[in-house]
């Protein structure tokens, strides 16, 4: 059995689990803990980046305490220590950097410095079926919307992207505009619920190609975002209450639908059977349940993360260091750092003797 301790603290959220994965490749997750810092972060709209660090600060040492009580696993059993150190706010990764090299150092273990986007990647493998490659994934989170296709052998492959805000970044800008609180996706999907979701026709947004005709695959969520406010200020000149319920279940609805269209299409294009769908966006429900009846009316197979493992955690982190010790043993540099960016496609520069950055 491999045991690994992993580290979070890209963004509001401090995480720590200890992960395992046995001979015949079962990940499981031993104990996970989760310190949200939404609460604060929502009296100003968004994350401030400063409170966020201050917070990681003062609980990233408890949690590493109790997974380490509630899992059993010592550092004596440790394989390894992992810490998220990019994308995300420089300052808040770093908590969980030189936590993680401290504690790897203090323990003579090997330190594994882990892209947050893998980590997005790998909670998949924390679901009861966990599917293997080749699939496409589908990766929708507050930083990104990206479908990302992956080989046999693991390699990722970058097919389609967002041109200008991703589609949880849609979520939090809109929840704003209708005066919900901070993180959006929740807020609107609660309200939601009641909503007549064809009430308000809402553009699809599509990105123009230089010769002509539309980007099959790509995104474009700013277009949406503006025809929300115009929605919003024609109905306030019109002295009416505004119709809360119906504005967000449309917009949760034509963005559940692009995502869907879209995804599956590339699937098909690309002959794969297969999609995965990982990131904070993939705790929505509708897109949840839209995703798994269309897929299924085109014979396309859908794993989804769990729904605790999509927004920010500690878990998929491990998952991901898991991954990468089974596909051979290289180990990140003591001396890497953090980044606020860094393509996922470069994440394999994260190991070896010279550190990235
Ligand atoms: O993956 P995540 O925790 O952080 C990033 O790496 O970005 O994703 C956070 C994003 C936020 O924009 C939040 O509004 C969105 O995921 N989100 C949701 C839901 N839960 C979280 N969006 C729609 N529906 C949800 N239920
Ligand atoms: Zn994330």
């Amino acid at each position: 059995m491999t045991s690994v301790l992993a580290l979070e603290t890209s963004c509001d959220e401090s995480a720590a689990a200890i992960v395992t994965r046995s001979e015949n490749g079962v990940v499981e997750v031993r104990s996970s803990r989760i310190a949200s810092q939404v609460e604060e972060h929502a009296q100003w709209g968004g994350v401030v980046p400063e409170i966020a660090s201050r917070r990681h600060v003062e609980a990233l040492p408890q949690l590493i305490e109790a997974v380490v009580s509630d899992s059993g696993i010592g550092f004596d059993q440790l394989d390894a220590v992992a810490a998220t150190v990019t994308p995300g706010l420089a300052g808040a990764l770093m908590v969980a950097s030189v936590t993680g090299r401290t504690l790897a150092a203090l323990h003579d273990r090997p330190f594994l410095a882990i892209h947050h986007l893998e980590g997005h990647l790998a909670s998949v493998q924390l679901s009861e079926l966990a599917p293997r490659p080749p699939y496409l994934v589908l990766l929708v989170s507050g930083g990104h919307t990206e479908l990302i296709q992956v080989d046999q052998t693991g390699a990722m492959d970058r097919l389609a992207r967002s041109h200008d805000d991703a589609a949880g970044e849609a979520f939090d800008k809109v929840a704003r505009l209708l005066g919900l609180g901070y993180p959006g996706g929740p807020a609107i999907q609660e309200l939601a619920t009641d909503g007549d979701a064809s009430r308000f026709a809402l553009p699809k947004g599509r990105i123009s190609l230089p010769g002509g005709g539309f980007h099959p695959y790509d995104f474009s969520f700013s277009g949406l975002k503006t025809a929300m406010l115009r929605s919003v200020q024609t109905l306030r000149a019109s002295g009416e209450p505004l119709p809360l319920a119906d504005l967000a279940a449309s917009f949760e609805a034509v963005v559940a639908d692009v995502l869907v269209e879209r995804s599956l299409r590339c699937a098909r294009d690309h002959g794969l059977q297969r999609l995965v769908m990982v990131g904070g966006v993939a705790a929505n429900r509708r897109l949840r349940l839209k995703m798994q009846e269309r897929a299924k009316a085109v014979g396309v197979s859908v794993s989804i993360a769990p729904l605790a493992y999509c927004t920010d955690n500690a878990a998929m982190i491990g998952a991901a260091a898991l991954e990468r010790l089974s596909r051979g043993r290289r180990f990140s540099s003591p001396e890497t750092g953090v980044s606020a960016r860094w393509p996922l496609q470069r994440a394999d520069e994260l190991y070896g003797d010279v550190p990235a950055f």
